[in-house]
């Protein structure tokens, strides 16, 4: 687990890499995700109260829980698309939303926000690519403009991802031309261009039609298989969650409700909420 202490030295993400080469991306360091007393509300709706949790560095969490839970809401604020309300959420050792300095944790900049947002990457359900850039561009655009890759060397590591994903023939392509299932793999292909330590994944199969279901999942089997990537995974799809996952949080009213191993949470778990909300699941 990494170390939490609020006081070690300040300043952990240096403007310039190791070498001393500006814009160079910085190592690949393997991050878990910590949230601790997290708050987050939308205006009188208290979406998470308080809420600590923990994903160690290379794990692979599912997330479940009824509708409206706040799933959505704790990768939205790890993807810095919402801002939280109090408390703190670490990913690695270091703060997302604030940084150190002298000691104390203060709000923070751009910059840091910036260099923090290199370490994670997400799927969303709808998978939005670049709708106006091939599928090409859509894997070479972050690593070229964020990270600051040359771009002969993003385009490289684009042809390899579209290799993995077996979508070589479709660099060209517009997202309009793909398939759903296509589409939702360019998405994932686009997060690992960017190689991040964490991986968020929100209902990634849930837009998708059965028969394109199977595709997808199979790609991210294979890259919980093949990779150290952190994965928060948010699914209602049991055989897959226990596939790719190591625990289960059971969330409701923003809150765990249980925690476990996918044998445990799925086939016998202690909480009554728990087993009615996998009623529920298994009644649609
Ligand atoms: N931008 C927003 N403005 C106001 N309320 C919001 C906003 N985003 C989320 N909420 C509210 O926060 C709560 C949690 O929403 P969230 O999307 O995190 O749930 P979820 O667990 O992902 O649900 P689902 O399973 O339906 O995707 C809900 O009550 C929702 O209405
Ligand atoms: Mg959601």
């Amino acid at each position: 687990m990494p170390p939490t202490d609020t006081t070690s030295p300040a300043d952990p993400l240096p403007e310039r890499a190791a070498d001393g080469t500006p814009g160079k991306p910085p190592t690949r360091v393997p991050c878990g995700i910590k949230f601790e007393k997290v708050v987050k509300r939308f205006g009188d709706n208290v979406v998470l109260d308080h809420l600590n949790f923990e994903v160690a560095a290379g794990e692979r969490v599912t997330l479940i829980g009824p509708s409206g839970s706040g799933k959505t809401t704790i990768l939205r604020l790890l993807m810095t698309l919402e801002h939280p309300d109090g408390g703190i959420i670490r990913v690695g050792d270091d703060p997302l939303w604030h940084m150190e300095r002298g000691g104390k944790l203060v709000k923070a900049n751009e910059r840091h926000l910036h260099e923090m947002r290199k370490r994670i990457g997400m799927v969303f359900q709808q998978f939005n690519l670049f709708p106006n850039m091939n599928v090409l561009r859509n894997l070479t655009e972050g690593p070229v403009h964020v990270l600051g890759l040359g771009k002969d060397e993003a385009v490289e590591r684009a042809r390899g991802l579209l290799d993995m994903i077996g979508l070589a023939d479709k660099e060209d392509a517009h997202p309009t031309q793909l398939s759903g299932g296509q589409q939702q793999r360019v998405a994932i292909a686009r997060a690992l261009a960017m190689e991040p330590t964490v991986l968020l994944l929100d209902e990634v199969t849930s837009a998708l039609d059965p028969e394109l279901v199977v595709g997808v999942q199979d790609l991210l089997r294979d890259i919980a298989a093949n990779t150290d990537v952190t994965m928060l995974c948010v699914t209602h799809e049991m055989g897959f969650a226990k596939d790719i996952s190591n625990r289960v949080l059971m969330f409701d009213q923003g809150r765990i409700v249980e925690e476990g191993t996918p044998e445990a949470i799925f086939e016998d778990p202690e909480e009554d909420r728990t087993r009615e909300f996998l009623s529920a699941i298994l009644a649609t």
